[in-house]
Parts: structure tokens; C-alpha cells; sequence
């Protein structure tokens, strides 16, 4: 398509239309027929808007037309999708969520694995989407610290959903549960990761048994894309930590088999086929994809915009530590203690251009530091963003969601995530 006038496409039953957006947005209206993007259902007569970088799937059981407004870098009508695999796993997981409320039970958990880009957190959001269409509240456990749906990347976390994630602004994320991980793969301190998993699984237990509507629904969880060695690992911990009854490995036979071989028997491992739209996104893509969920955190979207605060800070009432020393070996370690202690040392980071400029600092619900593990496994309040550090009157300048002051004596973890506020 070179002009940005409106083309319309004709769909019939079961096919989807895939479009990618580059530079300039997209206008996406359904003409007729039913129509829904990841599980969430289209308005007819809607102008969505898809800004750069979007990589979109318009799919119908029934038929319909589409137009799309601007230019979009690839457009395509597919007759090869998965789309009835997942409806039926979808199906699946609805019958044993009623056979759990007859029971008084937890309802299923699944858990998504794969590679990188092999369409998991697009799974995630259909299954959960027709989970709340059917009138459930399930539980979304995001494990991928890399990108981050439940929060911004650097963190494990999860969220109770209500609502169909809108096709613009994607999930609503009311009161979610965040723990700081600092890093954007889970090889940035292993130890820590499975502290945090463990530690998000027993939230995530407590939650269920509180609400009712939540422990029938059941959770699906989402993992990163590190399959091999202690990322492998990781995806058995999880499995065993959150009690999962299904697996669905997406695209990589090897893995399924290993996972079949690896998990306890009573876990179901379903090989599951990958869409062929998924898009491979490239490094920056990601950076990018990273970097608009934290100008989201603080800016809000286009639809619903929010107004952060700027303030100063004194170093003297600045109270930033990093979680984890530099590893050495066990040899170096005093006597009695071992090298996994020094990943989830609380180490103190003095204020500095190169230490702090950019990065995101989560702030913890902890007040005090003597107990390291207390500390890690607090729920945050939120995050802010050092937007300056001036050595000279010894301020830093923070970018918060709220007003100054910061929460009394509150401790601030230091992420790896950094963010250039253009605003
Ligand atoms: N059927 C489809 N048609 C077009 N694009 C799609 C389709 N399914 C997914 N995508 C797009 O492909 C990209 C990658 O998908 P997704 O994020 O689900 O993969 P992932 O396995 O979670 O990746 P990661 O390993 O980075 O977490 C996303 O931008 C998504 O919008
Ligand atoms: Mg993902």
C-alpha cells in the first residue's frame, strides 16, 4: 500500500488479517461482521488507532470486512491460524473452571513457554481475554522481567483480570502485585529470580483463596523466552512453585519433550502450534516496546493521559541500594557463608551521575534494610526515574507518578532499566 488512502480488506470465516505498523498510524475500522484482535472483540464503526511499532492480528470466525486507513508496512490476509487450537484449550480450561467451583476448588493453572518470539504473551492475553468473556477473573502471573505486561520490565508480577484488554491500550492494571527484580533476563542474578518466583507464587496462592471469582478462574502465567540451562530451570521451579496442571509449549519440540520428560506426571505438557504472523522483533524493537511501557507508567496512553510530577531530593534523605553484590567465588566468601548469599546482599549505592542518571528506582514498601530478605520480597508502591544528579547542591531530580513527598523512610532498589524522559 503506498497511499494512505482507505482499502478495505474482505475476511472470510476463520481467517485474519495481519498488519504491521512502521512510522506513520493506522486506522483500523471493522465494516461489517464480528471481528477481534487477541481475544478482545472489535466495535463496528471504531477508529482504532495502531501506532508505530504494532504488529496486529484482525481475526473472525464468522467473516467481515475491515479498513484500514494509512500505511502499514506489511498487510496480508492469513487462512493459516491457530486460532481454533486456542479456542478449544480455551474451552478445555473453561470446563475444569466449573467443575472447580462445583468443587470448591482452585481453578487451572497453564503456564506459557517457548522461545523468544513465538507468540506467548499473545497467548496469554486470548486465553485470558475469553476467560473474562466468559464471565471469569482469572489471575495473570507475568514472569518475563524482560518486557513486563502486569508492570514495566525489571519486575515479576502479577494481576487479577477483569476486563477484556483494550485493543489499543492492551491490559487494565488495577492494584497488580510487583516485585523488583532489577534486569532484563533472568541470568541478571538467577538467585534473586527464584527467590521472587517463590515468592510471587505464595501471593498468588493467597489471593485465590480471598477471591472467590479468582480461585475458580484459575491463572495463566507467562514466562520469558530463555529455554535453555538455568532458564530451563527457571520453567521447572515455576512449574513446581505455582502448582501448574498445564504447560503449553509453543513452537519448539525439544522443549516439549524435555518438559515432558522433566515435570512431575500429573502436569499436562500440550505441544502447541505458533501462529505465523508472530513477528521476530529485533533488539531494538524490544528496547523500544521496553521503553513505551515506561513512558506509559508515567505518561499514561494517547487515550488516557496521566501528569507526572518532577521534584528534588536531597542525597541525605536518598536511601538507594542495588540487590546483589558481584558474585565471587565461594572461596573468597567469609566462613559460613556461601555465594548465593551475595546475590541477595542489599548493597548501598551512592548518588552519582553514573550510578543513578536515567535509571528507574522501584520503591519498595520496606522502611528498614536489616533483614535483605524482608526487603526483597516487599510488594512495591511504584517506581520513579532519576531525571538528574547535580553533585554540586547535592540533589537528585526524580520523575514520579505522584507528588512529593517520597513514602517516609521508604528504600528505593535500583534497576537496571533506564529511561530518557523526552517530555
Ligand atoms: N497472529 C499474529 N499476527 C500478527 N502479529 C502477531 C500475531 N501474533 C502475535 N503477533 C505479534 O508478534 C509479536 C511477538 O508476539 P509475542 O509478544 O506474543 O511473542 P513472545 O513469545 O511473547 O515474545 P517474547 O519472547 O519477546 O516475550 C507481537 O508484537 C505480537 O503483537
Ligand atoms: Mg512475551
Amino acid at each position: 500500500m503506498t497511499t494512505s488512502e482507505a482499502k478495505e480488506y474482505k475476511l472470510s470465516a476463520d481467517c485474519e488479517l495481519r498488519f504491521e505498523v512502521e512510522d506513520e498510524t493506522v486506522i483500523c475500522e471493522l465494516k461489517s461482521g464480528l471481528a477481534e484482535m487477541f481475544g478482545t472483540e472489535l466495535m463496528r464503526a471504531h477508529k482504532y488507532h495502531f501506532r508505530s511499532g504494532s504488529k496486529v492480528a484482525i481475526f473472525t470466525y464468522h467473516g467481515c470486512v475491515v479498513e484500514l486507513t494509512g500505511r502499514p508496512e506489511v498487510d496480508y490476509i492469513s487462512r493459516e491460524t491457530p486460532m481454533t487450537f486456542y479456542v478449544n484449550l480455551s474451552a478445555a480450561l473453561e470446563a475444569l473452571r466449573t467443575k472447580a467451583q462445583e468443587e470448591d476448588r482452585c481453578g487451572p493453572t497453564l503456564m506459557v513457554v517457548g522461545p523468544s518470539d513465538c507468540g506467548k504473551s499473545t497467548l496469554c492475553r486470548i486465553l485470558l481475554n475469553y476467560a473474562v468473556r466468559m464471565g471469569r477473573q482469572p489471575l495473570f502471573v507475568d514472569l518475563d522481567c524482560g518486557q513486563g505486561c502486569v508492570s514495566i520490565a525489571g519486575t515479576l508480577g502479577a494481576v487479577t483480570v477483569e476486563r477484556p484488554a483494550d485493543i489499543e491500550d492492551g491490559y487494565s492494571l488495577v492494584a497488580p502485585i510487583a516485585y523488583h527484580f532489577g534486569h532484563t533476563s533472568p541470568d541478571g542474578n538467577i538467585t534473586l529470580y527464584n527467590i521472587l518466583m517463590k515468592c510471587l507464587s505464595k501471593s498468588v496462592e493467597m489471593k485465590m483463596q480471598t477471591e472467590k471469582r479468582s480461585k475458580y478462574s484459575g491463572v495463566i502465567i507467562n514466562t520469558c523466552g530463555w529455554v535453555k540451562s538455568h532458564g530451563y530451570q527457571a520453567i521447572i521451579r515455576a512449574a513446581q512453585d505455582f502448582n501448574v496442571d498445564i504447560i503449553t509449549v509453543l513452537d519448539q519440540e525439544r522443549l516439549y519433550n524435555e518438559l515432558v520428560r522433566d515435570v512431575n506426571s500429573s502436569v499436562k505438557v500440550i505441544f502447541t502450534p505458533k501462529s505465523g504472523g508472530v513477528v521476530e522483533r529485533v533488539r531494538k524493537y524490544r528496547i523500544e516496546a521496553r521503553d513505551a511501557k515506561v513512558r506509559w507508567y508515567f505518561y499514561g496512553t494517547a487515550k488516557s493521559g496521566l501528569y507526572p510530577y518532577s521534584f528534588e531530593v536531597p542525597f541525605s534523605q536518598l536511601r538507594v541500594y542495588k540487590i546483589g553484590a558481584p558474585n565471587l567465588p565461594d572461596s573468597c566468601m567469609p566462613i559460613g557463608m556461601k555465594t548465593e548469599d551475595n546475590l541477595t546482599k542489599l548493597v548501598s549505592v551512592s548518588p552519582t551521575a553514573q550510578t543513578l542518571l536515567n535509571h528507574i528506582l522501584a520503591v519498595s514498601t520496606a522502611t528498614s534494610v536489616e533483614d535483605n530478605l524482608k526487603v526483597i520480597e516487599s510488594n512495591l508502591f511504584g517506581f520513579v526515574c532519576v531525571t538528574n544528579v547535580d553533585i554540586e547542591r547535592q540533589v537528585v531530580t526524580l520523575l514520579a507518578p505522584q507528588q512529593r513527598p517520597l513514602p517516609p523512610n521508604c528504600i528505593l532498589l535500583l534497576s537496571d532499566i533506564q529511561f530518557m524522559d523526552s517530555h
